[in-house]
């Protein structure tokens, strides 16, 4: 049901976590399922020097998230803005009709934080949705 790469993503996700003070966040709920995903980027020259996830989602959510931030880092703000959830599924190695609505969001979350960082849709709630102790500890 699940390709390799979707459970390889799942299983050992990339980009995990948020970035403090970051030059983009963007954020999106899914009203069906009430999942929730949060990317985090930080933009240097005008290209995605690193971007980071949290998300309260499902395992394709997950996975999703994982395979956009590794395709989003490196990319220059115009090319990231091309990235379709189609291209994420497709990157995962397709996903069950079902979930494609989890790459959705995935997707969409990416370019809410490029509209954030273009300045054209400040996310209301730069936080983190969650942080570890650790982290609470440096603060
Ligand atoms: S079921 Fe909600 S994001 Fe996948």
């Amino acid at each position: 049901m699940y390709s390799d790469i979707v459970i390889d993503h799942f299983s050992n996700p990339r980009n995990v976590g948020f970035i403090e003070d970051a030059d983009g966040v963007g954020e999106v709920g899914n009203p069906v399922c009430g999942d929730l995903i949060k990317i985090f980027i930080r933009v240097n020259n005008s290209h995605i020097e690193d971007a980071r996830f949290q998300t309260f989602g499902c395992g394709a959510a997950v996975a999703s998230a994982s395979m956009l931030t590794e395709m989003a880092k490196g990319r220059s703000i115009e090319e990231a803005r091309l990235i379709t959830n189609q291209d994420v599924a497709d990157a995962l190695g397709g996903l069950p009709p079902a979930k494609m609505h989890c790459s959705n969001i995935a997707a969409d979350a990416l370019q809410g934080a490029i509209a954030d960082y273009e300045g054209n849709s400040k996310t209301a709630n730069r936080e983190p949705l969650i942080r570890k102790p650790a982290d609470k500890r440096k603060e």
